[in-house]
């Protein structure tokens, strides 16, 4: 398979950025963050004081932003009308948000076009690539060459994610055990909400290779992914059933 697209799905902070990028980085393929794409788009919506449970509005405006991201696995920048929000749409703010902005069905239908763009660009020039996001195996790529869906228990996700944001405010490489139950608790909201809106819903799709990394190492999720790639993806998910 020269230009494989590969589709990786799963709920809050089961490493799907890290193994996605592993991935891409291996195998010499792009990279899209579905997930970046939601979070710029509810950047610019509290940027512009807009309520992002204000629906029709979002609706009605969810056209205006210029919204690109770049698909280097090893520096996926985001910009929005120019502006570079990458680090921006990792705060609190558009983390409370972005669930109920990425339910309003013209955000969705929006920025599934634009995946699917970055997606033909990247085939265009003969070079495949890994989308990550919620819905990508389902909705957004359903011919996809491999789909995973990657899952990690809550506790393990929480512990995961609370890391993540103590190294990105620079507060230390350890974290106590009442961050990691606030973060487990904000992970199942946003779950509950991801799992249980009407349009996309997460989901895995049926012929979705499914992975658990909660006793795994990345560079074990990474193999994982790229041996099922040379298995034939979806063919090796049906014959494990
Ligand atoms: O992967 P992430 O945490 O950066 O995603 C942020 C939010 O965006 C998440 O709560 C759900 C939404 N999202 C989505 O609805 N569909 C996608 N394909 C990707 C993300």
């Amino acid at each position: 398979m020269t230009a494989p697209v590969i589709a990786i799905d799963g709920p809050s902070g089961s490493g799907k950025s890290s193994t996605s990028r592993g991935v891409a980085l291996r195998l010499g393929l792009r990279y899209v963050d579905t997930g970046a794409m939601y979070r710029a788009m509810t950047w610019w919506m509290l940027h512009q004081g807009i309520d992002p449970s204000d629906a029709a509005t979002v609706a009605a405006r969810c056209a205006e932003p210029v919204i690109d991201i770049d698909t280097d696995p090893a520096d996926p920048r985001v910009r929005v009308d120019d502006q570079d929000v990458s680090a921006q749409i990792r705060g609190t703010e558009v983390g409370a948000a972005v669930s109920i902005v990425s339910s309003v069905p013209d955000v969705r239908q929006r920025l599934v076009t634009l995946q699917r763009d970055l997606v033909r660009d990247a085939l265009e020039s003969g070079i495949g690539v890994v989308v990550e996001g919620r819905d990508i195996g389902t909705v957004v790529l359903p011919d996809a060459d491999l789909k995973v869906f990657l899952t990690a228990d809550a506790e393990a996700r929480a512990r995961r994610r609370a890391l993540e944001d103590a190294q990105r405010q620079g507060t230390g490489d350890a974290v106590d055990h009442a961050a990691v139950t606030q973060t487990e608790e904000h992970l199942r909201s946003r779950d509950a909400l991801d799992t249980g809106r009407a349009v996309s819903p997460l989901r895995a799709a049926d012929d979705a290779v499914h992975i658990d990394g909660t006793h795994l190492t990345l560079q074990q999720v990474v193999d994982a992914v790229v041996s099922a790639l040379g298995s034939g993806g979806a063919s090796a998910a049906e014959s494990r059933r």
